[in-house]
């Protein structure tokens, strides 16, 4: 009740306060903030995946300008030589306005990245938008089959489902890549798990067709509870370290972060950057309005 309040009453909070919170979480607000963040992840030997903030648009004139905003980014990351690749919201390009423009916008940042070699993940939205970005997926991955990938959600009743259907994408040396998490969205009981053990049973069920089916996962969780069956399953499949990767968000769990990468399995770190932090801190936390109360500890702990 008490998180629900604050996480409600958010939105009017000063952004300087809002601010006290959300720094830890956030590369900052200039490219050159998030390169120097990666940096020094890249130091510690852990891989960075950027996101530039900001969800859903209004008109595509915005969508153009992300995309824009997309190419400066890769060609910044690339001249500094981040370890790291790089992740896109759908919406953000237009997903829910026009599906075709979206797909040129993230067609062209995904041509851009291969240019490079490298990589670019769809990240998974709520579920008004899980079969479009499916769609959207598989026809990238049709084109550039070796550069991108998709997020999946251990939430979603369907998740299983759509892992299998999706095999067909698989062939020869293109293997899938997918990050699978709990999913962050407040989705309807008919098509999401609400329940704790219900969501991490199916994340390692998610894993586990995952190391069956030779599919490359990024484990993206920072509960222990999900990391030490992980970890069982590794041992079980005999996977090999370059066979998947952990992943977890800028800031969070720092600890955890540094007990996997002891153990030498590989890391990468969401590194979150731009203006609209504002924006996206106050939705993350209405969201989740447990993590109000992260809020009121970082207070506390200046
Ligand atoms: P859980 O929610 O049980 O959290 C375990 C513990 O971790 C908590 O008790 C808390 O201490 C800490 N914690 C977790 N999240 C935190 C946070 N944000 N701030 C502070 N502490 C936190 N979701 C989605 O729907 N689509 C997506 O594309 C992505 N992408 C994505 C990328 C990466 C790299 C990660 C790690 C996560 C996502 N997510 C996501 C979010 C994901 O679905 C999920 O909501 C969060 O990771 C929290 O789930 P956990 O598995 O960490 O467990």
């Amino acid at each position: 009740m008490f998180n629900k309040l604050i996480a409600a009453t958010l939105p009017y909070m000063p952004k300087k306060l809002v601010w006290i919170f959300s720094k830890r979480y956030i590369a900052g607000e200039t490219i050159e903030e998030a390169i120097n963040a990666s940096k020094e992840l890249n130091k510690e030997g852990i891989k960075v995946t950027v996101d530039l903030l900001g969800e859903f648009i209004e008109d595509l004139s915005q969508a153009t300008e992300n995309k824009e905003a997309y190419l400066n980014i890769i060609e910044a990351f690339q001249e500094n030589k981040i370890d790291g690749n790089y992740s896109v919201k759908p919406t953000f390009f237009g997903l829910l306005i026009d599906e075709e423009v979206c797909y040129q916008n993230i067609r062209t940042v995904v041509a851009k990245a291969a240019e490079y070699d490298n990589f670019v993940r769809v990240d998974m939205e709520d579920s008004l938008c899980v079969d479009r970005e499916i769609k959207l997926f598989r026809r990238l991955k049709a084109e550039f089959p070796n550069n991108v990938g998709l997020v999946v959600q251990a939430y979603l009743k369907r998740t299983l489902d759509d892992l299998s259907n999706m095999m067909d994408m698989q062939n020869g040396s293109s293997k899938l890549n997918y990050r699978l998490c709990k999913g962050i969205y407040v989705e309807p009981a008919e098509i999401a798990y609400k329940k704790y053990e219900k969501v991490n049973e199916n994340f390692i069920k998610g894993l586990e067709f995952m190391f069956q089916n030779d599919v490359y996962p990024g484990i993206a969780t920072h509960d222990k509870n999900v990391v030490e069956p992980a970890f069982e399953l590794i041992k079980k499949y005999n996977v090999p370290k370059d066979k998947y990767e952990f992943q977890m968000l800028y800031g969070v769990t720092p600890e955890l972060r540094k007990m996997i990468t002891d153990k030498g399995h590989s890391m990468r770190v969401y590194v979150p950057f731009g203006k609209d932090w504002f924006g996206y801190s106050t939705r993350r936390l209405k969201e989740n309005p447990k993590m109000a109360m992260l809020i009121i500890k970082a207070l506390f702990n200046r």
